[in-house]
């Protein structure tokens, strides 16, 4: 067992089942979730020797935010389900490693708590079916300080498989999504217009930027041809994900898919990308092949789930030391003298 893995069994252990399920549950069989683990693995990096790495340095500066590390906690879901705290603790647990944390449009948590923690943080946007309803949480969360808009723009469908597993079917009213930034009159007046409104457009990436003076990026993007359509409508940054292989079941991997996003866009504007990351080896491969940060989605829940804040800290402590070391070991100093380094696929020519 890895170590994940075996933090994922200690949160199974504390979870109601409806969540820990939640929590694992991938699209179709699960091929694209496997291989997006595969895919990192199966990257090679050739390392430099007689290199001074006697200091290593991992900060970066992302859409603006100097932050200690590249590994940026992912936006999901429902974390008080989790852990009572649920937000609270994962920024306490981001502010201990200097790291950046996604916030859920399906939040339970008010952004200002969030906020007080002192990890800059962004705003994931899933269009709601009233949009008035999406422009008062974003007016809310820029107030509330929120650094950046991440529209996640792959997710024109539900595609978890099992209903009763969807946080607005748990039984439990109190884990209930989406209205952790509303009053209750205001979720009373909202209605159906709480819901998802699925159709997302290029349009929506400037309308976003217009109502938030803040940067965007478009998260759930795999071609280059999406990445260009994506900073041609104001994109500031694209994450390339599968969404932990939670949509498109037989997708290609992110980590199959960075590479001609980067040729693409990476010019132009920040490309990020997450999904099936589990060790800092995988986090050098992706910044090795032109990823600026790399976002860690299930990993942080069961630490946030095995250990609350501290076990957020634990998880991003133990990337970010797995990278010193990958760096250290690869003739490295800098993450930002990681791109480009050779990768190869194992097993191809190189
Ligand atoms: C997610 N993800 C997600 N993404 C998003 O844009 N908005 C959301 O509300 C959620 N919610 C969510 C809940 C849970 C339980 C998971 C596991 C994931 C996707 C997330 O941001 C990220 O893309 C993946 O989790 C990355 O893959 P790994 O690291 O989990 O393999």
């Amino acid at each position: 067992m890895t170590w994940i893995e075996e933090l994922a069994a200690r949160a199974d252990a504390v979870l109601p089942d409806y969540v820990s399920r939640y929590v694992h549950s991938v699209a179709g069989d699960g091929a694209c979730a496997r291989e997006g683990v595969e895919d990192w693995d199966a990257l090679r990096l050739r390392p430099s020797v007689l290199r001074d790495v006697s200091t290593i340095r991992t900060g970066v500066e992302l859409l603006g935010t100097p932050v200690a590390s590249p590994i940026v906690v992912a936006p999901m879901a429902q974390q008080v389900a989790a852990n009572p705290l649920g937000e609270v603790a994962t920024a306490r647990g981001a502010a201990a490693q200097g790291s950046l944390l996604g916030v859920s449009t399906n939040t339970g948590v008010r952004f200002a708590d969030i906020a007080a923690e002192g990890a800059p943080w962004w705003y994931q946007v899933y269009l709601t079916a009233d949009r008035g309803i999406t422009r008062t949480l974003v007016e809310r969360a820029v107030e509330a300080g929120a650094a950046a808009l991440v529209l996640t723009v792959d997710t024109t469908s539900l595609s978890v498989e099992h209903p009763e597993i969807h946080p607005p079917n748990w039984p439990d009213e109190s884990l209930r999504f989406r209205t952790g930034n509303l009053s209750a009159a205001e979720v009373e007046a909202a209605g159906a217009g709480l819901g998802t409104n699925f159709a997302v457009g290029p349009d929506d990436i400037g309308w976003l930027a217009s109502i938030s003076g803040l940067p965007v990026l478009a998260k759930g993007v795999l071609t280059a041809r999406d990445a260009r359509r994506c900073v041609d409508a104001g994109a500031e940054g694209v994450v390339v994900s599968t969404h932990g292989g939670r949509r498109l079941g037989n997708s290609v991997t992110s980590a199959s898919a960075l590479p001609e996003v980067v040729a693409e866009v990476g010019g132009e504007c920040e490309v990020h990308v997450d999904s099936g990351v589990r060790g800092g080896h995988h986090v050098v491969a992706a910044l090795a092949t032109g990823a600026r940060a790399v976002h860690v989605g299930r990993p942080v829940m069961w630490g946030l789930a095995a250990g609350g804040a501290q076990g957020v800290a634990d998880v991003l402590g133990r990337f970010r030391g797995e990278l010193e070391t990958t760096l250290r070991q690869l003739g490295v100093a800098s993450v930002l003298d990681l791109y480009p380094v050779d990768v190869v696929r194992r097993g191809s020519a190189g």
